[in-house]
């Protein structure tokens, strides 16, 4: 509402979900805010909590299976957390938007994709028929979509991996949203096509004032588009800081094996350390830091939950880590 509130601001988030009749802490009193035309990466392992963050702020967590257990989210300084299932409807497509990973699963094979990108213009803009898919032919040219016109009847299984996410990215901002949420939006992609979509989001991002979430497990993404970065593991926030920082002064042990795991053109295959171990289940997450199983400097210590500290005198870069955060002795 006011000119300095974040276009999205969420606070101690915590999702819970459900197996085997228990419910365990997916995502652990996770904040972060967004800016317009700030980009924020959240970055991390499968199965870290990286999409369960995601589905939490558009209400779109699996019914019986997720829930909101902690925490609140805000659009432009208005809570929306706590909305009920119809006014999360008026919310979604309209105030975010959201772009996911495999657009086949998200877009309706049986309906054209100029009839999907005009579905949300008519639902909440009030446009007639032939003005919203009018206005889905000036999105498709938007995002670049070559001969849209023609093209605007055509089905999903008629586009490549490539066009179809740059639909995707259409539909998610047809109602002109202040927040995109973009979840792995260029995984399925080549490296190319890849460069493409997100040079494509960064200059809408410009051009809209768009606050952007970016949700990769890719840390070359994280460094060529985005402007702050929180590091996930197990649910947790272990690292977060500005991008520059965190990749000029990488600290938490997790961070530190994400960057030697990652491929690089400067280096050979060979000094490339995958991570040892796996991700455990959310079963067997051991208590205190998350990381214990599979951390190098591990100490007695570490069998408490270490919290979030800041690392450097302005606060802005901060590490959950007995050794290596803030308020290590
Ligand atoms: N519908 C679900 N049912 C059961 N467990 C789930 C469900 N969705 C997520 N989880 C569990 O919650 C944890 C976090 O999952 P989430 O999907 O947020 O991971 P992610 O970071 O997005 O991973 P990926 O990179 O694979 O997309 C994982 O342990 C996952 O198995
Ligand atoms: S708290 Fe301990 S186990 Fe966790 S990352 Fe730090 S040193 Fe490793
Ligand atoms: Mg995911």
């Amino acid at each position: 509402m006011s000119a300095a509130s974040p276009a999205l601001s969420v606070d101690t988030l915590t999702t819970e979900i459900r197996s085997r009749g228990t419910w365990y802490q997916a995502v652990r009193a996770v904040s972060f805010q967004v800016h317009a035309r700030e980009t924020v990466a959240l970055v991390g392992e499968s199965g870290c909590g990286k999409s369960l963050t995601a589905l939490s702020i558009m209400g779109l967590l699996p019914l019986g299976v997720g829930r909101i257990a902690g925490g609140a989210i805000a659009l432009d300084g208005e809570a929306v957390s706590g909305r009920s299932d119809a006014q999360m409807e008026k919310i979604r497509g309209n105030r975010i938007g959201m772009v996911f990973q495999e657009p086949m699963t998200s877009l309706n094979p049986v309906l054209s994709v100029g009839f999907q990108i005009a579905e949300p213009l008519i639902y909440h803009r009030g446009l007639s028929r032939r003005a919203a898919e009018a206005r889905a032919i000036e999105l498709m040219h938007l995002v670049r979509i070559p001969s849209a016109a023609e093209r605007v009847g055509a089905y999903p299984h008629q586009f490549s991996g490539g066009m179809r996410q740059r639909v995707m990215i259409a539909l998610a901002l047809a109602c002109a949203p202040k927040v995109l949420i973009a979840d792995e939006p260029t995984t399925a992609l080549d490296v190319t096509i890849q460069a493409q979509v997100l040079a494509l989001i960064a200059g809408l991002q410009k051009s809209a004032d768009l606050a952007v979430l970016l949700i990769t497990h890719n840390l070359g993404v994280v460094a060529s588009v985005a402007d702050r970065v929180l590091v996930m593991y197990g649910g947790d926030v272990v690292e977060s800081a500005a991008v520059r920082d965190l990749f000029a002064r990488p600290t938490h042990p997790y961070t530190s094996a994400l960057l030697a795991a990652m491929p690089r053109a400067d280096r050979s295959s060979a000094v490339i350390a995958p991570i040892p171990g796996q991700v455990p289940t959310l079963a067997d997450m051991p208590a205190g830091c998350r990381f214990q199983s599979r951390c190098p400097l591990r100490e007695e210590r570490c069998a408490q939950r270490p919290s979030l500290t800041a690392i450097d005198a302005a606060g802005t870069h901060q590490v959950r880590c007995w050794v290596r955060g803030g308020a290590s002795s």
